[in-house]
């Protein structure tokens, strides 16, 4: 019986992986090896399509946008989309209290009216080549890059590693550096439904923003300039305004930034059971002293929206991630599929001892990674310290005021040194003795508890205040003294820096065999590289889920979900008078369509596609490769794929283009935008 259980999780391990192509995260160069499951998918388009750097492909209609974000072209004239989430940094600098683009929106009516946004770059992938041969014979990886970056302006090379340092990759990006905000939608669509519906379906954010990219007189990269005229892409996206049905075929261009498809169950179990609980039961406390400040306070809610905001999206992200890991059994059919190999394995005095090799090298790690995680959730998320063990570092005065400047901006001494007090406890209770630096465990002594000795710093501190004491002051200031009991803890943290727990290089090295192993052992698997912030393809269907027994979540919301969240008291769910005039009138002109027998405007769908943070903004493309939305999240109960994908509720999340056209003409009032796009 217990045999017949295992063997049977086994099969449908491995089956797993096979049957359901919508996991993964393809190289756009080498898609031409999955275009027969594409196309069998309804996919019409052919690999050169996709990709090509010797004829314009859907690859240069797409663009990383700003730090961590995906955009794309819609027009021969550089128009450019992404998620308000995105440009929301953009929105911000740009606004004022007397234009305040963030709350009302901005539209520009000519090109004459679009707004340069200092610092915003874009790149575009020029191409992608597996340089592996050339690296193992000995070339310079530095020669490399400057020999692909010697032709044209804003050339960029980076070198990747992927499948765990197995292959080595040339990216060779273009950078525009003269990008201008076109339009915004006001916040209440834009980040209509705030933290409370992030993560979440049904979902109705219209989370969009428009650019320009400019460039000079030869279509190249320039600073800004008055001269500068709109970049011509070599390829934009046709836009589709025929609609999605269920069952659609989709794919997703853009750069998901972190996955780890490939770990041991040891890597997983930290996840699911150490880190994820200690991070959520943290950050929870942290949420509870801002909210109970904001209900308070309405310039506290304003101040700290953002900073609230960025807290809660990892918090959420990660119980679901935890449940999901929880539900599928990972760390327990990981362990299986470890036993198994290690059978197929114990003949091969290659791989023989290779799984023991990386849970020994686990063993070792984990303390330390884990007193990373930590620190820099507890006592690293105090802003206080953050500013002080900065200034600590600095000798520049000039310097040592804009560190200041920065992080008194809209700082709440009461609110954080609640969260001070709370942080610095739970250190002490979580952080293994031997770890705590003496000099804390004395000064805490001295004041009879972590508490007591935060609100001295706090009463006492003069880094505070308006003006910076001098460079003497501070060095005897109880808060520098503060942050310099935690320099060595602080430096062991940066020594583990690493994008997650299986890129520490002593456990990296054998995560390069194993996968060799793999590949020679399962057989059937298509294997896929993990995401580290390059240009991928996914793809996948339009679908809804059952998300509890006997409640299925269809593929589609619309305008009238929205009307029924409204509520003028809920900040998250105030929506414009404008929205609901045309709702009450039904006057959606040719944005409407009909949906089970009522009238009413699409807003937002979902889909099966393997996406993670990085794809927002991705341009989400029907079999003919043109634009019916933007990617912009995941349901919170499939963040578990960045290590296990599980095709029966993992669902990425999208802003249907024609919503996106909606607001563009009847609240925006631009329709000048819609003249240039090609709309089908
Ligand atoms: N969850 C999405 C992502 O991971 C959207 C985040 C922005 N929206 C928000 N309400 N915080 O980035
Ligand atoms: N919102 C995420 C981002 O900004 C995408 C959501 C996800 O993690 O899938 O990249």
């Amino acid at each position: 019986m217990i045999k017949k259980l295992i063997l049977c999780t086994l099969a449908c391990f491995t089956l797993c992986n096979t049957m359901h192509a919508d996991e993964g995260m393809w190289l756009p160069n080498l898609i031409k090896e999955r275009i027969k499951d594409m196309r069998s998918k309804g996919f019409r388009l052919k690999a050169d399509d996709v990709y090509s750097t010797e004829k314009a492909s859907l690859k240069d209609a797409v663009v990383q946008f700003g730090g961590g974000c995906t955009g794309e072209f819609i027009s021969s004239q550089g128009l450019l989309l992404t998620n308000h989430h995105c440009g929301y940094s953009s929105i911000q600098k740009l606004s004022s209290v007397e234009h305040d683009y963030l709350t009302y929106g901005y539209w520009a009516k000519s090109q004459s009216e679009e707004l340069p946004v200092p610092g915003l770059t874009v790149s575009l992938l020029v191409s992608m080549e597996d340089i592996t041969e050339r690296m193992a014979a000995g070339e310079n990886p530095e020669a490399i890059k400057a020999d692909a970056t010697a032709k044209g302006e804003g050339m960029r090379a980076t070198i990747e590693s992927m499948y765990y340092g197995n292959r080595q990759y040339l990216f060779v990006y273009q950078t525009f550096r003269d990008v201008r905000l076109v339009g915004a939608p006001p916040s209440s669509i834009g980040k209509f439904g705030g933290d409370t519906d992030n993560w979440m379906w049904p979902r109705h954010t219209g989370d969009f923003s428009i650019f320009r990219v400019y460039a000079d007189a030869d279509n190249q990269p320039a600073d800004y300039s008055a001269q500068n005229r709109p970049y011509r892409p070599k390829r934009h996206f046709k836009i589709s305004t025929n609609g999605i049905k269920e069952g659609d075929f989709t794919m997703i261009y853009g750069f998901p930034g972190n996955t780890q498809e490939y770990v041991t169950s040891d890597a997983v179990r930290y996840v699911a059971e150490t880190s994820n609980p200690m991070k959520i039961a943290l950050r929870t406390q942290r949420l509870e002293i801002i909210s109970a400040a904001q209900a308070k306070d309405a310039a506290v809610r304003i101040a700290y929206a953002a900073k609230h905001a960025s807290i809660a999206n990892a918090w959420k992200k990660w119980q679901g991630e935890s449940l999901g890991l929880q539900r599928l059994g990972t760390v327990a059919k990981k362990q299986q599929y470890e036993r198994d190999f290690a059978a197929w394995a114990a003949n091969n005095p290659k791989y023989s001892t290779l799984l023991d090799s990386m849970h020994a090298a686990y063993e070792k790690i984990i303390p330390h990674y884990f007193a990373r995680e930590l620190f820099n959730e507890s006592v690293g998320s105090i802003e206080a310290y953050r500013m002080a063990a900065l200034l600590a570092r600095s000798d520049d005065e000039q310097q040592m005021t804009n560190i200041q400047n920065i992080y008194l901006k809209g700082y709440n001494k009461e609110i954080d040194q609640a969260i001070a007090r709370c942080m610095l406890q739970e250190f002490m209770q979580r952080m293994p003795q031997e770890r705590i630096p003496d000099t804390l465990k004395q000064a805490i002594a001295a004041h009879g508890s972590a508490g007591a000795y935060i609100d001295h710093i706090y009463t006492n501190t003069k880094l505070l205040g308006d003006t910076l004491p001098c460079k003497a002051d501070i060095l005897t200031d109880e808060l520098a003294a503060f942050a310099k009991m935690f320099e060595n803890i602080a430096q062991e943290s940066r020594n583990y820096a690493f994008r997650n727990l299986s890129n520490v290089p002593e456990i990296e090295k054998w995560y390069r065999s194993y996968m060799q192993a793999l590949r020679e052992w399962d057989k059937e698997r298509a294997f896929y590289p993990d995401a580290n912030f390059t240009l991928r393809v996914a793809y996948g269907e339009v679908t809804g889920y059952e998300n509890v027994d006997g409640e299925y979540h269809t593929h589609l919301t619309t305008l009238d979900g929205i009307i029924a969240k409204d509520n003028p008291e809920i900040y998250d769910y105030n929506i414009p008078q404008e929205l609901r005039d045309i709702h009450a009138k039904k006057d959606y002109g040719r944005w409407g369509i009909e949906i089970n027998g009522r009238r009413s405007v699409p807003v937002c769908f979902q889909a099966d596609n393997h996406t993670s943070g990085g794809n927002s903004g991705s341009p989400v493309l029907n079999s003919r490769g043109e634009l019916i939305g933007i990617n912009f999240d995941r349901t919170w109960r499939s963040t578990m794929s960045d290590i296990e994908f599980d095709p029966s509720v993992c669902r990425n999340i999208s802003v249907d283009i024609r919503y996106v056209l909606f607001v563009v003409d009847r609240i925006g009032g631009a329709s000048h935008l819609l003249e240039e796009m090609e709309l089908k």
